[in-house]
């Protein structure tokens, strides 16, 4: 049965007067993901962080078992979410090189993170710092555009400054662009756009030099990094090993394959973690204290954490980034194979990359629309023009099947002088 297209608020008649079955309302469901692309079958560039049913299962149940509990109550009536909490960090810290002295907040995802690393420091800064004027972060112009969502909430005015070779932050312009007013400077490992590594250690020599807080953004390769490196692949170091450094967020509801609201915010000193919490007495109720932005929590996606970790272990993720590395560096070669297409390089850092023409018959973007029209949801990149591509385990066996189409589309298109418009739809 094919269902209705979706039109809001106008599905049910209004608040329904008495309640349907469960069994009723599951099929529905069911018949609504044929609303969805199609991303078991590889269509999907982003959004989507699968590996096999099995894993699927384990991070479902377990989230399941606490759907009712509330990671607000943490520490206090839910102990069972400490002790998980307290096998996250041990984890985390381990695969991060992180000293005894490190804390560690669970957050629900990578702008959370940020959002929480730019408070922090900005309340570590007005404790500690004298500033003059609007407080600021120095990054690279390729960092998360999350870490904007948490300038304009906090007041902060984010610096994105102009990359230097491969695409990477230029360490000369982010010290170029430092003032006294500077809480916060910021690398990614790797930014989103263009899938390479900022200069960490040189990064990290800068924040100790001018005595600044240096933070590590690993939201997307905090679960493909550590195993990529041990498959071969260049992953220059990046974590609490390079000097300087000091917090790192990383999700993982991302590569970590957990359900989503999984992130955490790790500080190289506990110490940290104290400028992080917020606390208020004045009403009625009494103190109300919470170590990050939400209140209530979903102690399922601690749960759902918990136990994927625990479940893929080192091998298990050497696995899934093995299968999601062997597809990227599958799609580049195939790609790259294309006559007048070109991958981006450096290639290899981590699983995403994007293809550019260079022919000026093959307008990029109108291969966009083509394999769109042919049911691939392409990931419009615009500064370069070109289709980028965040690789999963899922894509592993379509990867011949995208590059024909590729190639059939970079066809169409010469064939038919196809001319392309950029469209802001594709994130
Ligand atoms: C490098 C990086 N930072 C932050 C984020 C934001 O993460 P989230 O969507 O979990 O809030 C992303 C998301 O792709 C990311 O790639």
């Amino acid at each position: 049965m094919t269902p209705k297209a979706p039109q809001h608020g106008r599905n049910v008649a209004g608040f329904p007067q008495s309640g349907t079955a469960w069994e009723t309302l599951k099929q529905e469901m069911l018949e609504f993901k044929e609303l969805d692309h199609d991303w078991r079958g590889g269509r999907l560039p982003a959004y989507i962080y699968y590996f096999n049913d099995e894993l699927v299962r384990v991070s479902s149940e377990a989230y399941s078992l606490y759907s009712v509990e509330n990671a607000l109550g943490e520490g206090k009536v839910f102990k069972s979410l400490t002790r998980m909490l307290d096998d996250i960090s041990t984890m985390a810290f381990d695969l991060y090189n992180a000293p005894e002295s490190a804390g560690m907040s669970f957050t629900s995802g990578g702008t959370e993170g940020l959002f929480e690393v730019v408070k922090t420091a900005r309340k570590w800064h007005r404790t500690h710092r004298k500033s003059s004027g609007t407080l600021n972060v120095v990054a690279p112009v390729t960092a998360h555009a999350a870490l904007d969502k948490a300038g304009e909430i906090l007041d902060v005015e984010i610096i994105r400054t102009p990359l230097g070779p491969e695409y990477r932050g230029d360490t000369a312009a982010m010290a170029d662009a430092i003032t006294d007013d500077t809480i916060l400077l910021f690398g990614s490992a790797p930014c989103f756009p263009y899938g390479v590594f900022d200069p960490t250690a040189e990064l990290g020599r800068l924040a100790l030099e001018r005595d600044l807080w240096f933070h590590v953004d690993a939201c997307w390769g905090g679960f493909v990094s550590p195993f990529a490196k041990q498959l071969g692949y260049p992953i220059p170091d990046w974590d609490f090993s390079v000097p300087g450094v000091t917090s790192i967020s990383t999700d993982i509801h991302k590569f970590g394959f957990s359900a989503k609201g999984a992130s955490l915010l790790i500080f190289r000193d506990v110490a940290l973690k104290e400028y992080e919490r917020f606390e208020f007495s004045g009403w009625p109720r009494g103190t109300y204290a919470t170590p990050t932005f939400m209140g209530s929590r979903p102690a399922g996606a601690i749960a759902s954490a918990w136990a994927v970790m625990r479940h893929l272990g080192f091998e298990g993720y050497l696995e899934t980034t093995k299968a999601a590395m062997d597809a990227t560096m599958g799609f580049i070669e195939g790609i790259d194979a294309i006559e007048g297409l070109r991958c981006l390089r450096p290639i290899g850092e981590t699983n995403v990359y994007n293809f550019v023409s260079d022919d000026p018959g093959v307008d990029i973007m109108a291969v966009a629309d083509v394999l769109q029209e042919n049911g691939w949801f392409p990931g419009r990149m615009r500064e370069p023009l070109a289709i980028q591509q965040g690789v999963n385990p899922v894509h592993l066996p379509i990867v011949d099947e995208y590059v024909r189409d590729v190639a059939a589309a970079v066809d169409y298109v010469r064939a038919n002088k196809q001319a392309g418009t950029y469209r802001e739809d594709s994130y």
